[in-house]
């Protein structure tokens, strides 16, 4: 749907892609698990930067549908980084007034994982200075795909009429549900990909791409990429 030209400085939600944990372990001659593990600090500096900026949703595509294809053990390494790190800074997020969220398939996730997920959901649901949101063994197809399940079954049920689906009815099905779309989305280690992540959603996002490989991305790096969309006029469409 067609929205009106704006162009406030601070985008609302920002969505990241933190891609070159592997490449930076790589340079350093480590194995790619300590990549992400150096990722984390990235994470925390970035979640810090949102909240200092006033950014109020800030989306990190921590796990995709596709990555369960990659070594065993590098799954292991990252669902036990992820259950550690909601488990170790859930009091953190208390502190800040961060709300914990996720989209994707949850029912994939390990159960020590989803458990520590929900917890921290639950426990986090009150917070309203920063919506952070996990995009955890997510794919956009597959979002989508769900989506047009649930309508094909609300149909049939006699309880949705196809002609009255419009934008908002698919969005109301998305895991995103509620959630504004991406304002900015950023990509990091010089990738020129969207890579199956928020297809719907980024329809008019700005996109900022950067060489930094994910665990060299600070503070100064997120300062950058607000800096280069302040600059940006948004027309949606529009003239
Ligand atoms: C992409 O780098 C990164 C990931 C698949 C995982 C991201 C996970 C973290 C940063 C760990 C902590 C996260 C949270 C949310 C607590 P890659 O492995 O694809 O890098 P490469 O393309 O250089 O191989």
């Amino acid at each position: 749907m067609a929205k009106e030209s704006s162009r406030t400085p601070i985008p609302q939600h920002v969505a990241i892609i933190m891609d070159g944990n592997g490449r930076w372990a790589q340079k350093h001659h480590l194995p790619r698990l300590s990549g992400h593990e150096a990722g984390r600090k990235s994470v925390k500096q970035v979640v810090q930067a949102a909240i200092d900026h006033g950014v109020r949703y800030l989306t990190l595509y921590a796990f995709s549908v596709e990555n369960w294809q990659r070594p065993r053990e590098e799954v292991q390494g990252l669902m036990g980084l992820l259950r550690g790190v909601i488990r170790e800074e859930l009091r953190e997020m208390g502190k800040e007034g961060i709300r914990l969220r996720t989209i994707g398939r949850k029912q994939d996730l390990p159960d020590a994982v989803r458990e520590e997920l929900e917890t921290a959901i639950e426990t986090t649901k009150g917070n309203t200075r920063l919506d952070l949101i996990l995009a955890l063994s997510y794919g956009s197809r597959v979002e989508i795909t769900e989506a047009v399940q649930a309508m094909a079954r609300e149909v049939k049920a006699g309880k949705l009429d196809p002609e009255q689906i419009r934008e908002g009815t698919v969005e109301e099905h998305l895991y995103t549900r509620g959630i504004p779309d991406p304002d900015l989305l950023i990509r990091t280690s010089g990738e020129m990909r969207i890579s199956n992540f928020m297809l719907w959603q980024i329809s008019y996002a700005e996109i900022y791409v950067t060489p930094v490989l994910w665990p060299d991305f600070g503070k100064k790096d997120f300062s950058l990429a607000l800096d280069d969309y302040a600059g940006r006029e948004r027309r949606f469409g529009g003239v």
